[in-house]
């Protein structure tokens, strides 16, 4: 039996998420060449000019205000950047062309290329602080997950939530000396670690997709790659919690000024206030949320995903691309 009266049979509409993978397809194959080469910036450079070439071809009117690039003075879609064609809906843009430029340069695992999208006005803007303690989990961890409480109690509860065992529970931390208490803590707690070496926008989606066994990405990193992480937990239906850490008393102040309250806990709906979002990533060198990119017999192929919180559809787009086309 059909539901005629569904509300995405009745109202199909347009999927911008559709249009805007083609350029994080581009921006992986532009920097694919340059994986395992100890060239992050060629890399980065190679994966910004594709995604910014792309992003012309797409019907709307985006401004970037997440760009990446500050933290390592690497090339970057700049804040402020109009992208796309102007034609079509206003919409605010975080972009993050390589979340794992020294994975790329080194060869490791886990690299993807990120555009998230929410409607103009709508994304935090987190230009005083570069950094912010994170925890992201699936759907079971809302009206469960405290930021504010040790990290102990928070896998406990989730672990109820999701009718697992703590000892089975599995938790994403960026491998920092910064996080060496928070690691004995979640051992402690008895639950395993899973050591990200980068990309914590990777190990927060893999922490909120019904399919991974990452349960949970927690610790200290870029506070862009929280609001892009938030524009996709907006899709998933899942938990992201986030409170600003400035690196040094120049940054506190800074943010103070700005009139950000440092002990605030800002969730998803802070972080992206609007509820109209896409994310879209591809995989630049292979990992546990998509695949990288790889050569075979004259052709290129990618795989992504993409998600819209419209409709809540997760898609994995896996493509072939004529090589001579590319490169
Ligand atoms: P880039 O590849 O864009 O430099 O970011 C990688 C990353 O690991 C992010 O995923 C993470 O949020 C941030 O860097 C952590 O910062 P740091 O490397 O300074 O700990």
């Amino acid at each position: 039996m059909t539901n005629e009266t569904a509300p995405l049979f009745t109202n199909p509409d347009r999927n911008l998420g559709m249009e805007l993978v083609r350029a994080t397809e581009a921006a992986a194959i532009r920097a694919a060449p340059w994986i395992g080469r100890g060239e992050k910036n060629l890399a980065d450079g190679a994966a910004v000019d594709a995604m910014r070439k792309f992003l012309g071809t797409v019907d709307f009117d985006g401004v970037v205000v997440i760009g990446e690039g500050e933290k390592d003075e690497a090339p970057m879609l700049f804040n402020g950047e109009h992208v796309g064609t102007g034609n079509g809906g206003a919409f605010d843009i975080a972009v993050d062309p390589i979340d794992g430029t020294s994975l790329t340069a080194t060869g490791r695992q886990n690299a993807v290329s990120v555009i998230a999208v929410s409607d103009r006005g709508t994304m935090y803007d987190p230009s005083a602080v570069f950094y912010m303690d994170k925890i992201v989990t699936g759907p079971e961890g809302l009206g469960v997950i405290d930021l504010d409480k040790p990290i102990a109690e928070n896998i406990r509860a989730l672990a109820k939530a999701k009718g697992v065992p703590v000892d089975q529970m599995v938790v994403a931390v960026l491998d920092r000396p910064r996080h060496k208490q928070l690691i004995s803590d979640i051992r402690a707690a008895g639950a395993g670690t899973r050591l990200l070496l980068d990309g914590d926008v990777a190990g927060g989606i893999n922490a909120a997709m019904p399919d991974s066994r990452i349960d949970m990405c927690v610790g200290t990193g870029g506070t862009p790659e929280g609001i892009i992480t938030a524009c996709a937990i907006k899709a998933l239906g899942g938990l992201i919690q986030g409170r600003l850490a400035p690196k040094d008393s120049v940054e506190r102040q800074r943010a103070i000024d700005a009139g950000h309250d440092l002990n605030r806990v800002l969730d998803q709906n802070d972080l992206v206030t609007g509820d109209n979002t896409y994310f879209v990533a591809t995989g630049v060198t292979d990992g546990g949320l998509v695949a990288g990119v790889s050569r075979k017999n004259g052709f290129i192929r990618t795989e992504s995903l993409v998600l819209r919180s419209h409709s809540g559809t997760q898609r994995r787009v896996v493509a072939d691309h004529l090589e001579s086309k590319w490169l």
